[in-house]
């Protein structure tokens, strides 16, 4: 009804707040009642955002599917709204209630526990439209003199702690209820760009307790069965309690307790006053990573709570299957793991006082993720995260953490490795979906961050400075990762100079084409000097640096000789140590092996139990990806290792998908489903099959289309494959053969 300027126009004009002095937690909630009526309504829209969290409701009725909105972004520049079409909603006397909370704008946030990192106090603004039959139109908004501030139900509401919430007509003291302070203009900056919303958080799977144990103490434990982030769904009528608390874990202790230990100072909890209130509650400021909550106050009573998972709303795109369970574990892990963390922005982990939008982790899982979704919209929103942030960045670099909290610099840390999600993430959407949008829309801000580097490098080529390297690679601690991460964090250098390049070209620069042409080769011969001895292999050696090197510096043509130097170290240690490798270097491992010809250890090291190893978490219960290999380690403990002498808290979160970034090798290696040309427009199948799998199957619904692969190995070495595929494709077998198909279905039999 309103075009997005004139939405914007008036939703500017309109933003409300209190003078609350601040108190962390608190909840606004602001009512308008509408009379709509009596003249017939043709269409009534309403448009609404906050610098904060809001929920809005009509006649007690959630409006639209979103949670967590208007979102988060980069606060300081950017923020969105949604449009809810309320035309059927709207009758002719109607009461709109918003809640307003704090979130990450001005609620506690980020590991540092800050609170007002954006902004002092949240403010909300709304406009609703009503356009009648007889053409005439009346403009409601926050700003309007009926407006006014109602009792909160909420005495405390943030994202890391959870909700206490008192129902209409309970009973009992309530010496926290905060007072009731009026509406009044919000004076305060507003964000230079307020846009609609491209993504939204929504409700998806239904989680009913799989096991209930009623214990000793009067709690109750319900296990739902898949670690996950979401919120728990109450029914208030089987409260016989006065009040229902609900804590979140994702594992339990020995006894059967509730393990929390590793949620740091996130309480996690919901309080639940039960008054006159019936129908599904369901907190609105939080979400929680747990697979295990304890219900205390009340007696257990089926019906009593479910598990609703909470995430972005993507089109799902991928599936895979095998023949081995446990493989099949693996891939629903890594696919709850995204589930878990592709919350608003691509998270480290749901659960701990953290639930920050990491580069690192975004980037090392995303290709994954872009199988199992289509995530496309959500890698874009966040690119504008990164490119709202990094105008904050007196050196135009990119946060480990974005949005970012604010103005920054480089910082003692380079965090080169995090920093990259600049250049790969656009380039992947670019491969993944045929896209050169998000190439465009963050070309300058690729090249800001890689002009960054370049001037840290300055003579020498490559930035040689304190990075975290390979992180969370098994057997070093940070101290170790600062002195010896140049392999790892220089390759990805390298890396970013090549995507500059091929960006440029693509894009038409063509003299920053030439430029960062020049820097590549100049990054690349001091690569090798500083890392490579003579004999061309690593002087430094570790499975990291050693992948790391192989996937994103030498050229397996152009670099034949040290390639297979590196290759030949790094399969040799594989082959006595395992798997070795940190966040970044896991992505890679397989698909190294498997290029260079080791295809038997590739699998060998899949199907290894130990640890480090996917299939330990699998036997040991994991239904997400661990942060760390060892998150429980071989003895049944808790790795509750602090990362530095310095800091006093442990770092274990059950739900982390940087491991999980396997899943990349199982569409692209085990089905081996890849692009050719961006966006699928041309396909190579490629399989990689192993008897110990027996069979694969899977599709991939790319943007041209659904690709569909299906192998079976026979134990006389009969192998079956069928391709469907949309576009023109290469399908090469494992028997060496190569075949030209055309788009439709295709049937090979060959013999291993
Ligand atoms: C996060 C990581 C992140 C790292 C960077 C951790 O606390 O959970 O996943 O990449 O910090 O410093």
């Amino acid at each position: 009804m309103m075009g997005n300027e004139e939405t914007v126009q008036a939703l500017r004009a309109a933003f409300i707040t209190t003078e609350r002095p601040y108190r962390e937690g608190t909840v606004e909630v602001f009512e308008q009642a509408i009379e709509a009526g009596p003249a017939p309504v043709a269409e009534a829209e309403l448009a609404i955002t906050a610098l904060g969290m809001y929920e809005a409701e009509l006649d007690g009725r959630k409006l639209g599917e979103a949670f967590l909105t208007p979102g988060f972004t980069y606060y300081p520049y950017d923020l969105h709204y949604q449009v809810y079409d309320v035309t059927d909603a709207l009758a002719a006397c109607a009461t709109l209630r918003v809640y307003l909370g704090q979130g990450w704008y001005c609620g506690r946030f980020t590991c540092e526990n800050e609170t007002q990192i954006w902004g002092e106090r949240p403010a909300v603004s709304w406009v609703l439209r009503i356009r009648y039959e007889d053409g005439t139109e009346r403009c409601l908004t926050a700003r309007d003199a009926d407006v006014v501030a109602v009792p909160s139900p909420y005495d405390y509401a943030g994202l890391y702690d959870g909700e206490v919430y008192w129902a209409r007509g309970a009973a009992g003291e309530r010496p926290d209820a905060p007072a009731v302070f009026p509406p009044v203009p919000f004076e305060g900056a507003l964000p230079e760009t307020i846009e609609p919303s491209t993504t939204s958080v929504t409700l998806h799977e239904t989680l009913e307790p799989q096991q209930v144990t009623e214990r000793a103490d009067g709690t109750t434990i319900v296990d739902f069965g898949q670690n996950m982030a979401g919120i728990v769904e109450i029914d208030p009528a089987l409260i016989e309690g006065a009040a229902l608390t609900v804590r979140h874990g994702e594992l339990l202790n020995p006894d059967g307790s509730l393990y929390t230990a590793n949620l740091r100072t996130a309480r996690a909890t919901i309080v639940y006053h039960k008054g006159e209130e019936r129908g599904t509650w369901r907190p609105r400021f939080t979400y929680m990573g747990f697979r295990y909550v304890e219900l205390s106050g009340t007696p257990w009573r089926p019906g009593l709570v479910r598990a609703r998972a909470l995430y972005t709303d993507m089109p799902r795109t991928g599936t895979f299957s095998c023949g081995d369970e446990r493989v099949n574990r693996l891939y629903e892990n890594q696919l709850w793991t995204q589930r878990s963390n592709y919350v608003e922005v691509p998270t480290d982990c749901p659960q701990r006082d953290e639930r920050q939008g990491y580069t690192g982790d975004g980037h090392a899982f995303a290709r994954t993720a872009a199988y199992n979704y289509d995530t496309e919209a959500f890698l874009e929103k966040f690119l504008k995260d990164v490119r709202m942030s990094q105008r904050d960045n007196s050196e135009g670099y990119v946060a480990a953490s974005v949005p970012a909290t604010g103005p920054a610099g480089v910082g003692f840390v380079g965090m080169q490795e995090w920093a990259s999600a600049d250049t790969i993430m656009p380039e992947l959407i670019y491969d993944q979906f045929g896209d050169r949008a998000a190439f465009e829309a963050q070309y300058d801000s690729m090249r800001a961050m890689v002009d960054c580097k370049l001037k840290h490098a300055g003579d020498a080529g490559l930035w040689f400075g304190v990075n975290l390297g390979d992180w969370l690679a098994p057997g070093h601690d940070i101290a170790w990762a600062a002195q010896h991460n140049a392999p790892v964090s220089c390759a990805f250098m390298v890396n970013d100079l090549r995507i500059m390049v091929r960006a440029a070209e693509l894009l038409g620069h063509d003299e920053d084409a030439a430029t960062y042409r020049g820097h590549l080769e100049r990054a690349h011969g001091a690569y090798r000097a500083a890392f490579l001895d003579e004999d061309g292999r690593l002087k430094d050696f570790y499975q990291g640096a050693a992948v790391m090197a192989l996937a994103l510096v030498l050229d397996r043509e152009r670099d034949a000789d040290t390639w297979k130097a590196v290759f030949a170290q790094l399969v040799d240690d594989v082959r006595a140590n395992g798997m070795q490798t940190g966040f970044y270097a896991t992505a890679h491992l397989l698909p190294v092996l498997v290029e260079g010809g080791e295809e038997r250890l590739a699998f060998d090291v899949l199907f290894s139990t130990d640890c480090p190893g996917w299939l330990y978490q699998v036997e040991r219960g994991a239904t997400t990806i661990w942060e760390r290999w060892d998150a429980i380690r071989p003895d049944g403990t808790v790795n509750e290792e602090r990362t530095s002498d310095q800091s006093s808290e442990n770092m274990v979160s059950f739900n982390h998908y940087a491991f999980g970034s396997v899943g990349e090798f199982l569409y692209r290696y085990v089905l081996g489903i890849r692009p050719l040309e961006p966006g699928f427009t041309s396909v190579l199948i490629e399989p990689h099959v192993d008897a110990r799998l027996g069979h694969a199957e899977g599709i991939y619904r790319s943007r041209v289309g659904e690709i569909r692969v299906a192998w079976e190995l026979a134990a006389d070495g009969a192998l079956s494959v069928e391709v469907e595929v949309p576009a023109p494709a290469v399908v090469r077998l494992p028997d060496g053969t190569e075949h030209e198909a055309e788009p439709g279905s295709h049937r090979y039999a060959v013999r291993l």
